[in-house]
């Protein structure tokens, strides 16, 4: 593949390979070693939502690898004139970047862009649709803390209509043979959600139950316009991760976030900060190491070329 766009479409083996090359990341990443392998690379960051994760361990990992990175800034560019997506993205292509990574809120823009531009395009998330590398870092922190997706439980809970987090992992994990459930309430449960293979609740209880994995999702308040948006009190009673719903899982089951987090609606706050238990922490050290992966990946034909 030339592009990373989405978790859909990639096969068991890909997602293996993926996962495996992050892994080979984790120790360099902890020791802050500094490659050369994306000597002479261009990665341009640009990105049209706000992000702290993915943004800023894209820019560390290419800098691990020896690249340059430019950060657009969309809120001083020429977006703000009037320029179109298409357009920028044909600009930036202009100045021959080697990866483009894109976070855009329209579901399939990315898509859209990488068919007019020359470089490899990664997809930092778009809409509800698509985020590829957020998948994989929770599958990496998943394999390093219960050795295998294989056979696990994964409760995905909060606003998945909204969430393309929720749809890069459904895509991953039963991909790998893990069993995924849903839980949210109806009006934010996708009517068509359990033809992607997962089964939907909407009782959290009930969905936690013995699950290996509660992975907790943000309420998506920006994507809510004009539509129903439940109160934060209520919210947080029926669907927030408490220890005491907490308790109908695994008595080991571990706590996931992609971030941002919202404490206190989704998720309390002493089940966020669990030590033993969550793996927020964790998620996003993995981050650097699957993004270090990547870009390792998108860039070997362009340095076989290269000859190095
Ligand atoms: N999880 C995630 O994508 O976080 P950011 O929005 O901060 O990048």
């Amino acid at each position: 593949h030339r592009h990373l766009l989405g978790i859909d479409g990639l096969t068991r083996d890909e997602i293996s390979g993926l996962l495996d090359l992050s892994e080979s990341y984790i120790d360099r990443m902890r020791q802050k070693e500094k490659g050369s392998l994306l000597l002479g690379c261009t990665v341009m960051n640009l990105f049209f939502e706000n992000s702290t994760r993915t943004r800023t361990s894209f820019e560390l990992a290419a800098k691990r690898l020896g690249g340059d990175v430019i950060n657009m800034q969309v809120q001083a560019s020429s977006i703000k004139k009037g320029e179109t997506l298409l357009d920028t993205a044909i600009t930036l292509n202009a100045m021959h970047p080697d990866v483009l990574v894109v976070r855009h809120p329209d579901s399939g823009a990315v898509n859209l862009l990488s068919q007019k531009v020359d470089c490899a395009v990664i997809n930092a998330g778009d809409g509800s649709h698509e985020h590829p590398t957020q998948a994989l870092l929770d599958a990496l922190t998943i394999r390093g803390r219960r050795g295998r997706l294989e056979g696990l439980i994964v409760a995905i809970c909060g606003d998945i209509l909204h969430s393309r987090v929720a749809r890069s992992n459904i895509h991953l994990l039963t991909t790998m043979g893990a069993t995924v459930r849903v839980i949210a309430p109806p009006t934010l449960l996708p009517g068509a959600i359990e033809k992607l293979g997962v089964k939907a609740f909407t009782d959290m209880r009930k969905g936690l139950d013995g699950a290996d994995i509660v992975m907790m999702l943000r309420l998506q308040t920006e994507r809510m316009q004009g539509s129903y948006v439940p109160s934060i009190r209520e919210y947080f009673r029926f669907f927030g991760l408490d220890y005491d719903k907490l308790g109908s899982a695994k008595p080991d089951a571990l706590i996931m976030h992609p971030g941002p987090m919202n404490r206190g609606v989704e998720i309390d706050s002493e089940v966020a900060d669990d030590i033993g238990r969550s793996a927020i922490r964790e998620q996003v050290e993995m981050g650097v190491a699957v993004r270090m992966a990547c870009l390792d990946l998108l860039t070997r034909k362009l340095r076989d070329n290269l000859g190095s």
